[in-house]
């Protein structure tokens, strides 16, 4: 069957990737990229394929049933990669509805829309997959229990060679209670749960997948690595959380696409799969790497950034260590991360630094002075 994938969030961070992924690899598929293009989609991100004959952009609202209903239809759709979604927590403290209304009511909106026109053909759900993405901060926080870190039992090709610890002696797992604390999590949750719901009570074949942190090129510079590398390239402080101890488990966004691609294709329907690299890192040590790798391919005297460190008011409910289990998408897909940590940091700085156009375009004019006035009312 001739397989027409919608992808929604296409144009953000990593649903870019994905879309790239899918319309090089599946020149027999269609792919239809479906954004709102809110501050954080940006179609700059996929100008390399944007004439590509497989792919459609659509400009349109999760939320907008009717709108869900229309596009779904309009473009026969098989298949659905589900990505968009508000997705930084320092903004849904601020605004939790937002994110109520797109991750929990927009996604509410696309599972409806899909069952409708799924359940109006004559073959129904077969050969159908609603593919939602989620991530690990609905599992909550892990205790901290090793602050400084042992040697981290697993391994896999994501894990730093240089930096191989484990902070704690628990990860998340597919059966791990969920325990959302922010809002935004919160939202994931509940999304995760309507998923779920709409396999168990209408046959949908569903499948969920939990990420861990993802870094790589085209990541919007609010989150920590592309605003850090930003900011030290134009001298601005670095605001540290807390103490920088929360620990965060970094995985490369291309082998994320990479996993999304292999599950969108074999994974167990209504089964749900945690993707991670076993790469944990206390945000200060990540922190420091990212200096000296910046600094290094500036030219810039070692050391020279550090004094930009700047110690902040800590995120309201900080999750404090996030550590992904992936054994079992690894024993039961095969999926390997390609890239070593020290490999993607270095590509992903080079990456940055060489597209100083693109992240101008974001960082210049208002969002400047949004971004500033937001760390001044911390
Ligand atoms: P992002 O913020 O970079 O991109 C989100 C995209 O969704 C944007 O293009 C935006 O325009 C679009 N969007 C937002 N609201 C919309 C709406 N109402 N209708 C249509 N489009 C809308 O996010 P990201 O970091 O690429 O995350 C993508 C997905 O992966 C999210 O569901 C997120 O929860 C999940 N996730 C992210 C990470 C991570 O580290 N970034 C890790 C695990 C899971
Ligand atoms: O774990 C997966 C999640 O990772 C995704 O679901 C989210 O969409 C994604 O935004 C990310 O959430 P985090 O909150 O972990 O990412 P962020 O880049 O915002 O922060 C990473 C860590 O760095 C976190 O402990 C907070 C800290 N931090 C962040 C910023 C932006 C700082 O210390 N200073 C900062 O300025």
């Amino acid at each position: 069957m001739k397989k027409n994938i919608l992808i929604t969030g296409g144009a953000g961070f990593i649903g870019s990737h994905v879309v790239r992924l899918f319309v090089n690899k599946y020149s027999d598929y269609n792919i239809v990229n479906l954004d709102k293009l809110t501050y954080a989609g940006n179609l700059a991100n996929l100008k390399d394929i944007e004439d590509k004959p497989n792919y459609t952009f659509v400009k349109a609202d999760i939320a907008d049933l009717d709108e869900m209903r229309r596009i779904i239809r309009e473009h026969a759709i098989t298949g659905i990669i589900h990505l968009a979604a508000e997705s930084h927590v320092d903004r849904s403290i601020k605004d939790p509805f937002t994110f109520a209304r797109t991750n929990v009511m927009g996604t509410l909106a696309l599972l409806q829309a899909a069952k409708e026109y799924w359940e109006s053909l004559p073959e129904k759900y077969e050969g159908k997959l609603f593919y939602h993405i989620s991530t690990d901060e609905v599992y909550g926080a892990l205790e901290l229990t090793n602050p400084e870190g042992v040697e981290s039992p697993f391994t896999t090709t994501a894990s730093s060679t240089e930096h191989h610890l484990a902070f704690g002696t628990d990860f998340f797992l597919e059966t791990t209670k969920y325990n959302p604390h922010s809002p935004y999590s919160a939202s994931k949750a509940s999304s995760d749960h309507f998923v779920r719901a709409y396999h168990d009570t209408y046959g949908m074949p569903t499948i969920v997948t939990n990420c861990s942190n993802n870094y790589g090129p085209y990541q919007f510079p609010e989150k920590l690595i592309p605003l850090f590398i930003n900011n030290i390239r134009n001298r601005k402080a670095l605001p540290v959380y807390g103490k920088g101890e929360n620990v965060r488990d970094w995985l490369f966004v291309e082998d994320h696409a990479r996993a999304i691609d292999l599950i969108f294709h074999r994974g167990k329907v209504a089964d749900t799969y945690n993707i991670g690299g076993f790469n944990e890192w206390k945000n200060i040590d990540l922190i420091k790497v990212i200096i000296k790798t910046v600094d290094r391919l500036l030219g810039n005297p070692e050391g020279c950034s550090d004094e930009l460190i700047t110690y902040v008011t800590d995120r309201a409910g900080h999750d404090l260590r996030y550590a992904i289990d992936s054994r079992k998408l690894q024993k039961e897909l095969g999926w390997e991360p390609s890239l070593q940590f020290e490999e993607g940091i270095e590509k992903t700085v080079r990456w940055y630094l060489d597209n100083q156009e693109w992240m101008d375009n974001i960082t210049s004019g208002d969002y400047e002075k949004y971004y500033d006035d937001m760390y001044k009312n911390r």
